[in-house]
């Protein structure tokens, strides 16, 4: 269950909102990441000032991004919007809607990042892994941390430090939080964990808006 997927490059990065803003946060996004490229820990520290201007601004994620999304893969409504994501598929930023009362699944990222609460409140669920890994389909987890979380408040994934976690929405109105990952997260295997029943499985979100090569591939060739 420790592989990871290795994605295809895309032709070119992929915009998909169009906003000063967002592109001057991915500039220094990408300065920082690769200065940093030896210490994410650093990466991340040092993003956090420029991440808390970009949830500080309130005008530049258009409305259709806010919105949740019935068709979900990830169930309960929720929306996973791709803003923008590198060709090299190492960098992708999306914006998660969590209709009020949803809880995502406990689930993991495989990768560095920071979370930012944009609108609404949310409850986060912290947890780590405790068992080695060895028995498949089989996973422990112990909770680590449980937040309460206020727009503008921001944590941070390095795994395996803060990788595993669940969010619900506290609001009265679905809350929107902003990923910056360093993968392309929606396209990636990862993890869904059932801590009930210390059980584990593969699982791959998607995004509600872009579709990763790989799914095309793999549908274009089941029609053939
Ligand atoms: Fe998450």
């Amino acid at each position: 269950m420790t592989n990871q997927t290795i994605l295809e490059p895309l032709p070119e990065d992929q915009w998909f909102i169009e906003s000063q803003e967002l592109r001057s946060f991915v500039a220094t996004v990408r300065e920082i990441s690769v200065r940093t490229a030896d210490d994410r820990s650093q990466t991340l520290a040092r993003l956090e000032p420029f991440f808390q201007e970009l949830l500080a601004q309130q005008e530049w994620l258009p409305e259709q991004f806010a919105q949740v999304n019935p068709e979900s893969r990830m169930g309960g409504g929720i929306g996973q919007w791709l803003l923008y994501r590198a060709k090299d598929r190492s960098l992708s930023i999306f914006s998660l809607v969590i209709p009020p009362g949803s809880t995502t699944p406990v689930h993991d990222h495989l990768a560095w990042g920071l979370i930012g609460l944009y609108r609404g409140n949310q409850k986060e669920t912290v947890y780590r892994r405790v068992d080695n890994g060895s028995l498949a389909g089989h996973a422990q987890l112990q909770i680590t941390e449980v937040r309460s979380l206020q727009p503008g408040d921001i944590y941070s994934l390095l795994p395996p430090d803060g990788d595993i976690h669940a969010v619900t929405t506290t609001s009265q109105s679905a809350s929107v939080s902003i990923h910056l990952l360093g993968n392309d997260t929606g396209c990636v295997w990862r993890h869904q964990f059932i801590p009930e029943v210390d059980s584990v499985k593969s699982f791959r979100s998607g995004y509600s808006n872009a579709p990763c090569k790989e799914e095309e591939e793999k549908e274009n060739a089941q029609i053939r």
